[in-house]
């Protein structure tokens, strides 16, 4: 089952990039999670490109269009999506194939409630399936931990790999639908 990781931070020291580098390293077997590589590279949204997207956007939607299911991880900007986030999802409003979608959020602050609750309803909104029993919130800001930290650490590492295995129990149901 193939995987797609959104990270809604372009911070090279992300700590939601580096929630999603441990999941990557925690998969089960049968998942292999590919992290997209820079939703900041995605053109500001325009609906006059639908007829013809740019190059970026086809990749990025050839890659959303492969994947089973979704995994987001992003911070919150001023109670709301980041920006970039909030501009790649635009790409994928009337993007078909990303109706019905499984997304997992994963949640580096437990304070990033506001984000939280307006991700969700966009993801709603666009018709995706939120799988809740694979949406985690865990507390990594200011605990400066590790990938390496976060991937060995005795409760963090259970609770991302329980995330990620009820994200394959429901994206492998939908596939067999
Ligand atoms: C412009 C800006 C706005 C922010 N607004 C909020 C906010 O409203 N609520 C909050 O909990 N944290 C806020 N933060 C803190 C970020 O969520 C925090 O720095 C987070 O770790 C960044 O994630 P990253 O390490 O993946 O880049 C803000 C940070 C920035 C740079």
């Amino acid at each position: 089952m193939n995987v797609l990781a959104i990270c809604g931070s372009l911070r090279s020291v992300s700590i939601n990039r580096m929630l999603l580098h441990a999941a990557i390293r925690l998969s089960p077997p049968d998942m292999e999670i590919v992290m997209f590589p820079d939703i900041g590279k995605l053109p500001s949204y325009n609906p006059d490109l639908e007829h013809c997207v740019p190059v970026q956007v086809a990749k990025f939607r050839t890659q959303v269009a492969d994947s089973q299911a979704l995994l987001i991880a992003s911070p919150e900007y001023a109670h709301g999506v980041t920006g970039s986030l909030k501009n790649a999802l635009d790409w994928l409003v009337s993007f078909e194939p990303f109706a019905n979608k499984p997304v997992a959020l994963l949640n580096a602050s437990p304070r990033a409630r506001h984000s939280d609750a307006a991700l969700r309803e966009i993801l709603k909104t666009m018709s995706a399936e939120l799988v809740e029993s694979a949406s985690i919130s865990v507390r990594l800001l200011s605990s400066s931990l590790t990938e390496d930290e976060i991937a060995n650490h005795p409760e963090i590492s259970i609770a991302i790999a329980s995330a990620l295995f009820e994200l394959q129990a429901i994206a492998s149901h939908r596939i067999l639908r």
